[in-house]
């Protein structure tokens, strides 16, 4: 049965070693935005986030602090929840892989390719790098150092049980060559396709060398490695290998798993491949986007510039700051966070372009006809015009947000946004308002230009819900008609309607 009305979609579930700072907020908030827009074009959505708690990682940062690593992850995981909460982040559900629903999928997952005679216990010996949770060859390392991020490696030699990824090999490439869209952006696409073509060594999935992880079922004395743990979240939330309530029969496989680059191979490769091994579905999609850095520079806690996204919201507002990170860089290309693009961007495009549009319509409206929409008479060329480009700019939109492009659906947006304020420019209503006989045609211009405001806040609703929630507001509508759905028809607003003089929905932002 095809379920094209559903759409699964995850983002990657956090190490809980660390507290939330922008790099994870931009993965939520892309997901976020994403889950949003498909609701609102009638989609069933199931949206995952969560946190991963296992690890060396996580148990040496715990053991430093003087706490068990549960205290550890109970306390963090606090702050991504009230940060997501804060961020206006709508998922559907939150996965903690120290859950006892995780553990029994995991086991599964593990015990299954067991059965299938793709898991084998060997000895290991190879470079360990603890931030990055990877192994790497001796022929991989720079220096002696992780290639990735730079920091010193150890030798680590123990007994563990090994994936047989190798077999899987030329089946990942095949799905991979086979579905063009499997892995997204195509630059990414390429380096996976390259990386594999290179060869796949087995994976070494257990650890004996610390114990905070997942047993290995029938050989406790082994954890399982916590990629193999932390992976599986996207199967575990569902129920799977049970589905008492239908959540894995609907939403598995899954549409969209999104994270940022670092991460891409691990769910481009080992991903697919531990599922190939356990006979389930490959995901539809694995997106990576790109990193930020901050002022042109690396983020990172030694330079002390990790931007803490409370404090920007507290600054300057959730809306902005959800706009912002969508509209700056293309996702999937990296990008610089700077303060001064942040108050360019609100006071350019939001204050000046939206906001603008949206009180001087309203405040027309209060002033010509005391704040109650007129019926549209009938329709000149240049009121066609607007119709015809909305309805142009829904459709581009919608096949934008199918390829994550968030920036140029914006940019979309704005497009209409732009045709509405030369609307106003080119039928001058204050000109109209002078002559009596033009009363008819001064309704038909209100009535279309509060129409295009109401389906532009219906547009921007799915990256801004408090601002569309606001513009719906404004015009009279209730909180139902934010959905896409089923509203997206022109001539929806009701002539006869009070709409109040708004308030400037975005203040402007002095430089300094
Ligand atoms: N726990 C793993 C993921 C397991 S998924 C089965 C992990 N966690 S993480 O907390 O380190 O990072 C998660 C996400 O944050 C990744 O998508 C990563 O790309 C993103 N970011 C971290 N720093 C970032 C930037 N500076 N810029 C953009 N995103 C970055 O990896």
């Amino acid at each position: 049965m095809t379920n094209d009305k559903r759409f699964y979609l995850t983002t990657p579930i956090y190490y809980v070693n660390d507290v939330p700072h922008i790099g994870h907020a931009y993965t939520t908030l892309a997901c976020d935005v994403l889950a949003r827009y498909k609701r609102s074009r009638g989609y069933d959505v199931f949206f995952l986030t969560g946190t991963d708690e296992h690890g060396q990682k996580v148990e040496k940062a715990a053991h430093a602090k003087g706490e068990t690593p549960l205290d550890l992850a109970d306390r963090v995981v606090k702050r991504f929840q009230a940060l997501w909460e804060k961020l206006d982040i709508s998922n559907t559900d939150f996965i903690r892989t120290s859950q006892e629903r995780h553990k029994l999928t995991v086991q599964h997952l593990f015990r299954t390719i067991e059965e299938r005679g793709d898991i084998y216990l060997g000895e290991y010996e190879d470079w360990y790098c603890t931030p990055c949770e990877t192994f790497w060859t001796e022929t991989q390392l720079m220096d002696g150092n992780c290639p990735d991020c730079g920091r010193p490696t150890d030798k680590l030699k123990e007994e563990s049980y090994f994936f047989r990824m190798s077999k899987y090999q030329q089946q990942l490439l095949d799905h991979i060559e086979a579905n063009p869209d499997f892995i997204q952006p195509k630059s990414r696409r390429n380096e996976v396709l390259s990386f594999v073509r290179e060869g796949l060594r087995d994976l070494s999935i257990s650890r004996t060398s610390f114990s905070w992880g997942i047993p290995v079922p029938g050989n406790e004395k082994h954890v399982l490695y916590v990629w193999f743990d932390a992976l599986t979240n996207y199967i575990s939330a569902l129920g799977y290998p049970g589905d008492e309530d239908g959540r894995y029969a609907t939403y598995w496989p899954c549409d969209a798993h999104v994270m940022g680059k670092d991460i891409l191979r691990f769910h481009a490769v080992y991903w697919p491949t531990f599922l190939l091994a356990a006979g389930v579905p490959l995901p539809r999609k694995v997106f990576a986007h790109g990193w930020w850095t901050v002022e042109g520079q690396k983020m990172s806690k030694s330079l002390a510039n990790v931007v803490e996204p409370n404090m920007l919201i507290d600054k300057y507002g959730v809306d902005p700051i959800r706009y912002f990170l969508l509209r700056e860089v293309p996702f999937g290309l990296d990008g610089d966070f700077s303060h001064s693009a942040l108050v360019h961007r609100i006071n350019s495009d939001l204050a000046n372009d939206l906001g603008n549009l949206v009180s001087r319509s309203t405040a027309m409206l209060n002033k010509y006809f005391d704040g109650t929409l007129p019926a549209a008479g009938p329709a000149e060329e240049i009121d066609t015009a607007l119709i015809e480009k909305y309805a142009a700019v829904l459709a581009e939109v919608d096949q934008q947000m199918d390829n994550l492009a968030f920036n140029r659906a914006l940019q979309t947006i704005w497009t209409l946004i732009s045709a509405a304020n030369k609307y106003i420019d080119e039928t001058a209503p204050w000109g109209l308002a002078k002559d009596p006989d033009q009363k008819e045609r001064l309704g038909t211009v209100m009535y279309n230009l509060l129409e295009t405001v109401r389906l532009i806040g219906l547009m921007v609703t799915p990256f801004m819900p408090e601002t569309g929630a606001r513009i719906a507001e404004i015009l009279g509508q209730d909180n139902t008609n934010t959905l896409l759905d089923g509203q997206d028809v022109w001539g929806s607003l009701q002539a006869g309607q009070t709409i109040e003089k708004a308030a400037p929905l975005f203040p402007r932002i002095e430089k300094d």
